[in-house]
């Protein structure tokens, strides 16, 4: 393995240092670049720039692999919960029986929010979409938690905690049912928890039923982190200007909501609806998606990083098969996202892009059926990513990262003067 990289500008030779990572992924450092020959680089959209050095997951898109803290996602989704899961995330280690129990108990204990919060609910317009929503209480959050008496690890459980209660609040208030009480069922455990805010209505005890509480329990855990992705680039960056952690997270959510990112779930089902309301020709769809001079795209397909299948989507079509078999439903958007699939991965020009249908292509069908509605979707998204953000924002910290500060290409005017 070589250590420097050799290279002429103008006929000055230089050597730049190469960084290696865990599985010889490879870096040439550049970060004395324009110092020593005035360039810099250039690089929209950082396809090929790496921020950070970072031990939380690693994905190998060539191979469509992807690791938590060391582990395959196809053993942890058989092997945890999500809340063992997000401990995984944000301590580097699984958690033992003692650990994991002090820790969901924390959790459980800080499951409370101000009443003043629901009074702020009230005033916002049912029109507004709930990741808005989630985003807005979220970054008023730590007005009504004494941040500056507590520690930073306990902010993070504060999240942790609360942000459950604020997704089914919004939602509650979205559909017209009676406002939760503010605080959660201690003898419930995080996902069922969850569901019993969500669903819960006051004059009928709520039975959880297990093949919910394991669907959100999966589709939760494929969530729960991926690299640099364009969400948890947000917290960091925030996080590097000495934001605050609510607000980072905030942002975080912002950016999540984009159709691109996390708010392709809520696309997928809505081009999933629209293609069988306009009648099912499949063909016509994957034709549109192909022609540049069409703005669509097929939503749910094609990822930065996976040049090979997306596991997470591997799972979650297992999943959604299992849910919607158990369940009981007949589900017609299932069978064409199905057939999408089956005919994209067919086409050459799929083939060829190596786009494969991502992690949102399925997840919005695991949620429709365990009855959470389209605009919600993205919430509950942001749920599962929210351990991955915070250890983003935890090892951003320890790390001591310098502000995030990109340059640019000027192309503008050249300077001038103001006539008078
Ligand atoms: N349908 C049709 N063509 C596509 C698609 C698609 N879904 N995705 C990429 N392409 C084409 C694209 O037009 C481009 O073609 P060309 O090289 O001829 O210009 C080529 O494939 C490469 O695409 P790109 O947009 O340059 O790739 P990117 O890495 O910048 O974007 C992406 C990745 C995920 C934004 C993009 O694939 C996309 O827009 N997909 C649909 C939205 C989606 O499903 N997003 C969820 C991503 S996974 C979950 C998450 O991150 O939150």
């Amino acid at each position: 393995m070589c250590s420097f990289v050799n290279f002429n500008i103008n006929g000055y030779h230089y050597k730049l240092p190469v960084i290696y990572g865990t599985f010889c992924d490879k870096a040439i450092n550049i970060s004395q670049l324009r110092e020593n020959t005035g360039f810099i680089t250039f690089d929209p959209g950082f396809k090929n720039t790496g921020i950070t050095k970072s031990s939380i997951s690693f994905i190998d898109g060539e191979k469509g692999e992807l690791l938590y803290r060391g582990y395959p996602i196809e053993q942890i989704i058989n092997k945890c919960s999500f809340i063992e899961t997000s401990y995984l995330i944000l301590n580097g280690e699984l958690p033992d029986t003692a650990q994991l129990k002090y820790f969901s108990e924390k959790i459980k204990k800080l499951n409370h929010i101000h009443v003043k919060i629901n009074q702020i609910l009230d005033q916002i317009p049912n029109s507004y979409h709930p990741m808005g929503i989630l985003s807005y209480l979220t970054y008023i959050l730590d007005t009504f938690i004494n941040s500056l008496e507590e520690k930073e690890e306990e902010m993070y459980l504060h999240l942790l905690a609360k942000l459950p209660m604020l997704a089914a609040l919004t939602y509650r208030k979205k559909i017209g049912l009676p406002p939760l009480p503010t605080y959660a069922d201690y003898h419930l455990d995080y996902i069922s928890n969850l569901l019993k805010m969500f669903f819960s209505i006051p004059n009928k005890s709520y039975k959880q039923n297990p093949i919910i509480v394991d669907a959100l329990n999966k589709v939760l855990i494929l969530h729960a982190d991926h690299e640099q992705n364009c969400s948890t680039t947000t917290v960091r960056l925030l996080g590097s200007a000495h934001a605050g952690l609510f607000s980072s997270i905030s942002a975080g959510m912002s950016a999540l909501w984009g159709k691109l990112h996390g708010g392709a779930n809520q696309a997928v089902i809505e081009m999933l609806e629209n293609i069988l309301k306009s009648g099912g020709n499949i063909k016509k769809w994957i034709e549109k998606a192909k022609n540049k001079k069409d703005p669509f795209r097929l939503m749910g397909f094609g990822h930065r990083i996976y040049k090979n299948f997306d596991p997470r989507a591997r799972i979650a079509k297992k999943v959604a098969e299992n849910v919607i078999q158990k369940l009981g439903i007949s589900d017609p958007i299932f069978e064409l996202a199905k057939n999408i699939e089956e005919n994209a991965l067919k086409d050459s020009y799929f083939v060829e892009k190596k786009l494969y249908p991502n992690i949102d292509f399925y997840s919005g069908i695991i949620y429709q059926a365990i009855g959470i509605p389209k605009d919600m979707f993205t919430v509950m998204f942001a749920l599962g990513r929210l351990s991955g953000w915070i250890a983003h924002w935890k090892e951003m910290k320890f790390n001591r990262e310098p502000i995030a500060r990109p340059r640019q290409i000027y192309i503008g005017y050249k300077k001038r003067n103001i006539e008078n």
